[in-house]
């Protein structure tokens, strides 16, 4: 998708200076740098601290760590090692470990001199598959979103939490995607971006994409998608998700779980939008879901743009107070009207994943 009207993927490899690029999205919307990824250690310190984020894209840089690692010390034995680093990096998105296996069982199976080359072509056809699953996804969703305009006849107004948009995965988005499709086929739609705090994914992320593709929206406070629901101004929800268990549990952004409450109150559609990699075929029970606790200074501090333009990051908490930052929760199966992935759209069970899927 574009950015000052160019288009770019959030993650490639450079041929000429052999590194991995991305997208700091620590930087957005105010600053856009592209920074270049050198080591394995640098690949997982991206990950950690959100220059990258979104699952399939956490994937897709996991994938490159691994080439990088390659590069480093072409050995299977460091390799595997520090894969488990680039694992627990952010524990509750489940592409990571879904990439790093799929990368490593490549590796496993071949001569060493082929390595390289063999973890750059896997590396980009997970990324290029996860932009065909996600093209996929939009075409899907599509088809909610053009039964909704066909019976209203007016602007249809979706609702999206964080940012599952392209820059959470390689392009195109998943809780996007359909929206993308719909505004590209003339069907007006009109975006609720939910803030998004503590980290702002909402407001600095999926508002700025979808500006850059002229498509309409307003950030919300977290609190506000009730009463616009109540109001009838929501004709449907689409979220993006970490990990979806196999029940049709959906784990996703911390606030998403209150979203899908709303939705149900109200009888809006709440839909989740994810490629097969975000499934977890093993968790049975979401109590077992690793939930990702950060850094409470991202509560405590928010940053934004001083009178001089320069970002700058300010507290806005008492000084002795406490704070607890988790950083998702899980949305029950009975709350998800449909999931929307890459096959088609299915009910949030077990059944109906199970046929789509296996
Ligand atoms: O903490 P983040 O920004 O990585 O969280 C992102 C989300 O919660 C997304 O909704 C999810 O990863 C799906 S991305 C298509």
């Amino acid at each position: 998708m574009k950015i000052n009207g160019k288009e770019y993927r959030t993650i490639w490899f450079d041929t000429q200076s052999k590194d991995v690029q991305i997208i700091d999205q620590t930087k957005l919307p105010h600053q856009f740098i592209i920074k270049n990824l050198k080591t394995v250690k640098e690949a997982i310190s991206a990950i950690k601290n959100m220059e990258v984020r979104g699952a399939p894209l956490i994937g897709g840089t996991a994938a490159y760590g691994i080439v990088l690692a390659v590069k480093e010390n072409n050995d299977l034995n460091f390799i595997t090692k520090i894969s488990e680093d680039l694992i627990q990096s952010r524990p509750t998105a489940i592409n990571l470990k879904w990439a790093v296996d799929r990368m490593i069982k490549k590796l496993s199976s071949i001569n060493k001199d082929e390595y390289l080359s063999v973890a750059l072509k896997e590396a980009k056809d997970i990324c290029d598959e996860d932009e065909k699953f996600c093209k996929n996804i939009g075409l899907n969703g599509l088809k909610i979103i053009e039964e909704i305009y066909n019976k209203k006849k007016n602007t249809v107004n979706i609702l999206t939490h964080c940012n599952a948009g392209w820059l959470a995965t390689i392009n195109w988005g998943t809780a996007t995607s359909p929206i993308y499709h719909a505004h590209k086929k003339g069907i007006p739609v009109h975006v609720w971006v939910d803030e998004t705090r503590p980290r702002n994914q909402g407001a600095n992320l999926t508002s700025f994409e979808l500006n850059e593709e002229q498509i309409p929206n307003t950030i919300i406070a977290d609190n506000t998608g009730g009463i616009l629901m109540q109001r009838g101004d929501v004709d449907m929800c689409i979220v993006g998700t970490d990990r979806t268990l196999s029940t049709g549990d959906v784990c996703n952004k911390i606030g998403t779980y209150l979203k899908a409450l709303a939705a149900y109150d109200n009888g809006v559609p709440f839909y989740v939008a994810l490629p097969s990699s975000t499934i977890d075929w093993d968790i049975k029970n979401f109590n077992n879901i690793p939930i990702e606790e950060r850094d409470p200074q991202e509560l405590s501090h928010i940053e934004g743009l001083d009178e001089n333009n320069n970002l700058k990051k300010v507290l806005i908490y008492p000084k002795k107070s406490k704070s607890l930052n988790l950083a998702f929760d899980v949305t029950p199966a009975k709350y998800v009207t449909g999931l929307i992935t890459e096959k088609g759209i299915c009910e949030a069970s077990n059944k109906a994943l199970k046929k789509m899927f296996k």
